[in-house]
């Protein structure tokens, strides 16, 4: 027979590529603290109902305990011809103490095993992305707090706008960081569910108990129906998707960041501590954290659209196909807790060029608006008043100057409700401070929004 613990119907060993070609191990044992713990919950349980015998629970759960301690040191060695973390671990039980190791196995499948595993490491790595938003956040906040005055231009289409407070722009992301870290937060329900005891997918002929094992390990319940708890992988698609959404969003960030640190903006300098030199150009400072974040968004796109394809076509109930679930779902974890970490000391330490920011929407017309909605609040229809201001920005462009340098007699020719008020009107620090709608850029909004955002933190 073939020397595999599965070994027993077969007569020759597999070709050459097959181990290595099948074995999971390389990746897998990054679960080991989660496996030995839903061994110590499984073999608990088996002793409480009677299961197996006292004496031998306690064997294997010393042995578990011992191997506990050994993975939390980096001391085990695994090997490829034992496959993946769950045999692994069974045959360094086994090394340890010995045939009644082999006991562990009664009423489990590494099917629902390899499930328990990612069920528990999603539970730690939720609250971990979680927390670290809430990290972000708060950077984004004090600064924001700090910038609240801080007028820079506002665009659509990457063109001036109207002019908005820096501190209404930092906070936009913190509300996009919100909805992240409450997708998280709810996802939280579908994965405290249990896939232990489901057997390989049609439960078991002993008498488990499936809740007490789910009592052990923390979960509320267990999945209600053994097959679909071995071949679910839905919770590890949200977190992908989740993870996704938060990259996106960081990628955004990180964009805009890349363009405010250029000579053609200059609204920002990243501190020395996120950026980097070039091996040719001396004068260089680039901003690679920032590109980073932005490229490795591909990469937990492409964990997210992995495991959806690798799961549309796989029948009920475990195939081998969901082996491939787990790297994409540790790389997204390491790749989305150095961006938030990243992301955050990047924010933290950044120099926001208060000056430049303000002078240059001071050289735009970015105050267009204000023109044609003082026109309009003295009835003249806003569409007339459209076209008048638009006439007048032609004029500027024309003469090669901006609105706010046109005397009161030509704005009154264009118009003659037009009065010397609109000069203060027309200063970029009024119009953001008019915009005083709900939500809008004026100065109080701001000061309210992030009082309300506080709160949320707090
Ligand atoms: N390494 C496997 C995985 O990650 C564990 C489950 C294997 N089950 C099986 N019947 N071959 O999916």
């Amino acid at each position: 027979s073939n020397a595999k613990l599965w070994g027993g119907r077969f007569q020759a060993t597999n070709e050459e590529w097959v181990d290595s070609f099948g074995a999971s191990i390389s990746f897998d044992q990054a679960l080991v603290l989660e496996d030995i713990q839903g061994s110590l919950a499984h073999v608990k349980m088996l002793g409480a109902t009677g299961i197996l015998p006292e004496a031998d629970v306690s064997l294997i759960t010393e042995g578990l305990q011992t191997l506990m301690e050994q993975a939390k040191n980096d001391q085990l060695v695994y090997t490829v011809a034992n496959e993946d973390i769950h045999l692994n671990i069974e045959k360094l039980l086994h090394d340890l103490i010995g045939p009644v190791a082999g006991k562990l196995h009664t009423g489990r499948s590494r099917n629902d095993q390899v499930a328990t595993d990612m069920h528990l490491y999603l539970l730690k790595q939720v609250p971990l992305a979680t927390e670290l938003i809430t990290k972000l956040q708060t950077v984004l906040i004090d600064l924001a707090e700090q910038h609240i005055h801080t007028v820079m231009p506002g665009y659509t289409h990457l063109q001036r706008a109207q002019p908005i407070s820096f501190a209404h722009h930092l906070m936009a992301y913190f509300w996009m960081l919100e909805r992240d870290k409450g997708r998280f937060e709810d996802s939280i329900k579908r994965i405290d569910l249990l896939p232990l005891g489901a057997g390989a997918l049609a439960g078991t002929t002993f008498p488990i108990d499936r809740h007490l094992s789910a009592e052990l390990l923390g979960f509320s319940k267990p999945y209600a129906n053994s097959l679909d708890a071995v071949s679910d992988r839905d919770f590890s698609v949200e977190y992908l998707s989740n993870a996704a959404l938060v990259m996106m969003h960081l990628s955004r960030f990180c964009e805009e960041l890349i363009l405010w640190s250029s000579d053609e903006f200059k609204f920002i300098e990243l501190s020395d501590t996120f950026a980097t030199g070039s091996s040719i150009m001396p004068q260089k400072k680039n901003p690679d954290m920032a590109e980073l974040i932005r490229g490795k968004t591909g990469r937990v796109y492409g964990d997210l659209v992995g495991l959806l394809t690798v799961l549309k076509g796989l029948p009920l109930a475990y195939n081998k196909d969901m082996q491939e679930d787990k790297e994409g779902v540790f790389d997204t974890a390491h790749t989305l807790e150095g961006a938030l970490t990243i992301m955050a000391g990047m924010i933290e330490t950044m120099t926001v060029n208060v000056a430049h920011l303000e002078a240059t929407t001071k050289q735009d017309f970015s105050n267009a608006t204000e023109l044609a909605d003082y026109l309009a609040a003295k009835q003249l229809p806003f569409r007339q008043a459209h076209e008048i201001v638009g006439q007048l920005v032609l004029f500027c462009i024309q003469n090669n100057i901006y609105l706010a340098d046109l005397s009161l007699e030509t704005l009154q020719a264009a118009h003659p409700l037009f009065e010397a008020d609109i000069f203060t009107v027309l200063q970029p620090e009024t119009a953001v401070a008019r915009r005083n709608s709900y939500g809008g850029t004026g100065f109080e909004q701001v000061k309210a929004q992030i009082h309300e955002a506080k709160a949320l933190l707090a």
